[in-house]
């Protein structure tokens, strides 16, 4: 069974298969990198890390508008995807800012980033790496760096066909948007709040909820319900 499965083979597997790849930049990140950013003459000197990339669609978005974007996965196949989408715009970038991470640290060094974007990434690990992550953002960003995470919630609908493991984990999932997915982390609102406390400062956190309310009847595979929390947080300036 695809639980049975370290998340990173499961990823692997779906890149291969190109399933699903999201082609376009998500509107909230697309929003809040604008709202931080948009006044910046110099956006080649602006490093913005896109944390679990997938097939490149918010890391698109980055170099068309000229941010010094870097991106890493724990998939290959998903930096392979991004690497050719970026190519394909004719879009100059070396190598080295593509890079493979192994899901535990973060091979860059202490504040080299303005800002980090990570669009239902940190969800992928279990809490107790959770905690350690977040910490490595907050070495890597800059003393005032931002960090813009959407992560799934604690009362997202598809909850209910998962098994419920400990400290907000999850697996499992008999059907909806995770089955097959391996684990997710479904985040409450509390334990964000504690997550960005030392070191960080918070400045939002908003819950962003969607739900189909009508389809027609062919199109009911089509329906969709989603909630996430979209938090937009900063290193202290000092004190790290
Ligand atoms: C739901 S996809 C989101 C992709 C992209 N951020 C987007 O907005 O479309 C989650 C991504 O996180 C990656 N991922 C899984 N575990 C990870 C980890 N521990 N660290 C970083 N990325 C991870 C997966 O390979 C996958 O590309």
């Amino acid at each position: 069974m695809a639980d049975d499965k370290a998340n990173d083979v499961i990823w692997e597997k779906r890149y291969q298969a190109d399933a699903r790849v999201a082609k376009w930049p998500f509107d909230l990140i697309v929003s809040m990198i604008m709202r931080r950013f948009s006044k910046v003459e110099q956006r080649a000197g602006i490093k913005i890390l896109d944390y679990g990339c997938g097939g490149g669609n918010n890391f698109w978005f980055l170099k068309r508008e000229g941010f010094d974007g870097y991106a890493c996965d724990i998939a290959q196949s998903a930096l392979d995807i991004t690497e050719r989408k970026i190519a394909s715009e004719g879009i100059e970038i070396s190598s080295d800012r593509f890079v493979l991470i192994d899901g535990k640290t973060l091979p860059f060094e202490d504040d080299l980033f303005d800002a980090i974007i990570d669009r239902e990434s940190l969800c992928q690990s279990p809490w107790i790496q959770i905690e350690k992550n977040v910490q490595e953002f907050n070495r890597i960003l800059k003393p005032g760096g931002s960090y813009f995470g959407i992560n799934f919630t604690d009362h997202h609908p598809d909850a209910r066909y998962g098994r419920y493991q400990k400290n907000g984990d999850w697996n499992n999932f008999s059907q909806g948007l995770f089955k097959d997915q391996g684990h997710r982390h479904l985040f409450s609102l509390n334990e964000l709040v504690g997550l960005f406390n030392e070191n960080w400062e918070i400045d939002s956190i908003r819950e962003h909820s969607l739900k189909t309310v009508y389809s027609g009847p062919e199109r009911l595979s089509d329906r969709e319900e989603i909630s996430e929390y979209v938090i937009v947080a900063h290193t202290k300036n000092d004190g790290r």
